[in-house]
Parts: structure tokens; sequence; C-alpha cells
């Protein structure tokens, strides 16, 4: 398996303040990987050291196997960033945004239509950047970073604060850009969107990844007492456990027709990172 990006014991200081703490993660070639923590937790400060913007303390970090504090052109050719300074010309068409980015990528400006159309903005295409709501202004800093169709996507928290259709518009167009073959490195701190997309997720805590792995392998990894939750004809609800004596009076009441609906009671990503830390996500 092809790594794209290699962090190994990445520690970030701030003065006194330890943003990053041996930080040790992979992104695979291929994959949507999450990062998520909640505020504070450093996930923008990674993608900054990633992508040379900030130099980390000590530790190793390597993007397309150059070491991040010497990356050069030939690596940014082949990186997106879509982060939360977006660095829109608000007095630019949308077109004349994107036109200028083109010309500095050296890329041909014939591809713009094509993925305003993808994102939704054609009827915008000549409107000014500031006058963009903010879904709007975020599919056109997305279509900036993916104009070059770069090998690696970094995205942070690229859904905070938009309703939850423009939300699903960016997965959607996230996971077709997957399809493609890219590569893609994001931050949330929304475990619903991590679930929805990511084919891998670390939770990041203090600076730590205290839990790495498959969405579900991650909530299965803390399913350790099966329970059930019934709501009952009577409108009652009940929760069974997995054992011998619960398991008895299930079959009961579903044998006796009582039972209206049925849940598994699994850890979600949020309960998980609870349980490990101590805190929430929000
Ligand atoms: N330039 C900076 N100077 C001092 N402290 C910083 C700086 N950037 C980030 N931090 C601190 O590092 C920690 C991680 O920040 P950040 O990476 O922005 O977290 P996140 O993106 O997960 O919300 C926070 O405690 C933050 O206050
Ligand atoms: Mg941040």
């Amino acid at each position: 398996m092809t790594q794209l990006i290699t962090l190994h014991n990445i520690r970030k200081e701030f003065g006194e303040k330890v943003a990053l703490a041996e930080l040790s993660i992979n992104l695979h070639e291929g994959e949507i990987l999450g990062f998520l923590g909640p505020s504070g937790a450093g996930k923008t400060t990674t993608i900054k050291i990633i992508t040379g913007q900030l130099h980390q303390t000590s530790g190793e970090a390597e993007v397309l196997g150059k070491d991040s504090r010497k990356i050069d052109e030939s690596i940014y050719r082949q990186i997106g960033i879509v982060t939360d300074n977006s660095g829109v010309y608000d007095e630019f068409s949308v077109y004349d945004n994107l036109a200028l980015f083109a010309s500095i990528l050296q890329v041909d400006k014939s591809t713009i239509d094509g993925l305003l159309a993808r994102v939704g903005l054609s009827a915008e295409k000549k409107q000014a950047a500031g006058k963009l709501s903010k879904g709007q202004k975020q599919r056109l800093v997305l279509v900036r970073a993916i104009l070059h169709n770069p090998r690696i996507l970094f995205l942070d928290e690229p859904t905070s604060g938009l309703d939850p259709s423009t939300a699903k518009d960016i997965h959607d167009l996230l996971l077709e850009l997957k399809s493609e073959g890219t590569s893609i490195f994001l931050t949330t701190h929304n475990m619903e969107e991590a679930t929805r997309l990511c084919d891998r997720v670390a939770l990041l805590n203090e600076g730590r990844v205290v839990e790495e792995g498959a969405p579900l392998d991650i909530c299965l990894r803390y399913n350790t007492e099966k329970k059930y939750e019934l709501l009952l004809s009577d409108k009652s609800t009940l929760v069974l456990s997995h054992n011998k004596h619960d398991l008895q009076a299930l079959s009961d009441l579903l044998n006796s027709d009582q039972v209206e609906t049925l849940h598994s009671l699994e850890p979600s990503l949020e309960s998980v990172f609870l349980k490990v830390t101590g805190r929430g996500l929000q």
C-alpha cells in the first residue's frame, strides 16, 4: 500500500503550549482519512505541518516522499488545500478567481466550466465572489483546490457551519473525487460526517491519536456489552442485554407480537470518543 503521507512522532510546541505530542499517522493512497477531534485538539496545526506552512518542533513528516519542511513547487502541484482562511478575492467574479489560479497553476482554463457545473455554481459564474453565500463560497474554494487535479486533497472542516443539503453536496463531490483516485485528508468534529465519508479515522485528543481505524471497526471494538432497545406496543421502551435471560424475554416479546421497533445500541464514534477521553467532540 502506497503511503502518501507519513507522520512519525510529531511534536509541536507553541511556547509552553504542547499542541501536538508524539503524533503518528499515515495517509494511504486512495483513501479518505478523517482526523477527528474537538476544537483545539490540533487538527489545523497538523494540516499546516504536513503542507509546510508550519514546522514541527520535533519528529518527521513526509508528503509524497518529501520532508514537509522542504516541500517545493513540484509537491504543491500535486496537493490541494481547503482551509477556513479562504483567500478568495471578493471583488473578482467566481470565474476570474478560478482563472487567476488556473494561470498560477498553469492548468487549462477550459476545465473551469465543467467544475462549476459539478458543484452547482454555473449560474454564479459572473457574480462577484464577495456576494456568494457561505456554502457557495466553500464550493468555490473547493473548486480552486481541485483545479489542477491534485493527488492529495486537504480539507480543514469543509462543511463546518453549512446547511445539511450543501454539506451533502460537498460529501458527494468528495466521494466522486475519491472514486477518481484523489486521496483525501480531512479534519472534522462532526462524527456523522466522518462515519459517512471516511475509510479510516484517527481520533485526536490533546495532540495525540487515541484511537484509529475504520469507523465501524472502532465502534464494534467498544461494543463490549451488546444491548438492544425495544419500543413495545404499549409505547414503553425496554433495554435488553445479550444474555440468556434477556434473549428469552426478547424472543417472547417478538413471538407475542408486542415489539414495534428494535434497535441495537452499539456505540457511535461520538460515544467512543467520550469514553476514551472523557469529553465530547463539539
Ligand atoms: N500560532 C499559535 N500560537 C499559539 N498557540 C497556537 C497557535 N496555533 C494553535 N495553537 C494552539 O494549539 C492547539 C491546537 O490548535 P489547532 O491545531 O488550531 O486545533 P484544532 O484545529 O483542532 O481546533 C490549541 O490549543 C491552540 O490554541
Ligand atoms: Mg482547526
